[in-house]
């Protein structure tokens, strides 16, 4: 079967990351969101990031304005119809994901896989709203999607080897790395990954260490390209304390409380780099 047309439904942060590796990839992308002016930004990072690889030599100008070309952007759901695999990137909210996938199953053919990029929430959930359960997957990309090499590839229970296939293969054409997980909280990278930031932030809040001491450690000491909470920073801290809380109510065990501060830096509105003021100022 062709795969010609990805839809790529939200058109945030990793959404256009994925249309832009998509249309990169040489695929036609059906870009989706709820709001007009999401698109344009998207459109406008997406260019913008293209640049860089044009000033690297790394593409044309003809090929970035191919890869362009390529990107629709559409605002009506129902053009969704057309497409031949579905990556969804919308909020990180059971509940919106939730009604995205009921609606994907009744708008796309039946032999469509719908994959989505969720950072935690449960495949084996999302696929159960579903008539097609089988071809529903996990792709989770990393940020900045153009430039991280990763593709953790969740499989849910009822998740059929065809579709994995399907997915690896995808991946290979976009020239990341596919590593098959199974569904869990968290699934492998924020299962490891996010009770290390949280502990970092545990560090600041009980005066071991300034933020600058703790990133330094681990750029030093670990060779990590930011440290802990330049990254929790850049992922944002509303995005980090869900996965905590995720990890939390899925596992039940204590060791993944969220930390205080970050809920209280979360209730606050620092976000993190998005919106200026996270632990850092930006
Ligand atoms: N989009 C596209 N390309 C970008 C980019 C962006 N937003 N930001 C940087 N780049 C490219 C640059 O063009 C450059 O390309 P080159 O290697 O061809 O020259 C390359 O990335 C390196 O960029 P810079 O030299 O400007 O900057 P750094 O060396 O400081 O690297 C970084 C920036 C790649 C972001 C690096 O700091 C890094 O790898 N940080 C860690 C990122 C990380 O851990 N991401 C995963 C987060 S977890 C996640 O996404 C999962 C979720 O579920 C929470």
């Amino acid at each position: 079967m062709t795969m010609g047309k990805i839809a790529v439904v939200g058109a945030g942060t990793m959404g256009s990351g994925i249309a832009h590796v998509v249309a990169r990839g040489g695929y036609e992308v059906i870009l989706c969101d709820v709001e007009q002016t999401f698109l344009e930004r998207a459109l406008g990072t997406i260019d913008k990031n293209i640049d860089r690889e044009v000033a690297k030599g790394k593409a044309t100008p003809e090929e970035k304005a191919a890869a362009l070309k390529r990107i629709v952007p559409v605002v009506d759901r129902r053009n969704l119809a057309q497409s031949d695999f579905v990556v969804e990137a919308a909020t990180e909210k059971f509940e919106v994901k939730a009604q995205l996938f009921r609606d994907l199953d009744r708008i796309c053919r039946p032999e469509v896989i719908l994959a989505s990029n969720t950072s935690s929430i449960s495949i084996t959930k999302l696929a159960a709203l579903t008539a097609r359960p089988d071809k529903v997957i996990g792709m989770h990309f990393f940020n900045p999607v153009p430039v991280m090499r990763l593709i953790e590839v969740i499989r849910g229970l009822a998740t059929a080897d065809d579709t994995v296939q399907r997915v690896r293969e995808l991946a290979a054409k976009l020239d990341k790395t596919p590593i098959e997980v199974n569904d869990a909280p968290g699934f492998v990278s924020n299962r490891v990954l996010m009770p290390l930031l949280n502990e970092a932030m545990y560090a600041v809040m009980e005066g071991v260490a300034k933020a600058e001491a703790i990133d330094e450690v681990f750029k030093l000491g670990m060779a990590h390209p930011m440290g802990p909470l330049t990254l929790a920073d850049f992922i944002g801290l509303d995005v980090c304390l869900d996965i905590m809380r995720v990890l939390h109510d899925g596992l039940g065990d204590p060791k993944y409380r969220p930390c205080p501060l970050l809920i209280k830096m979360v209730d606050a509105g620092w976000l993190g780099r998005k919106n200026g003021r996270g632990f850092y100022t930006y």
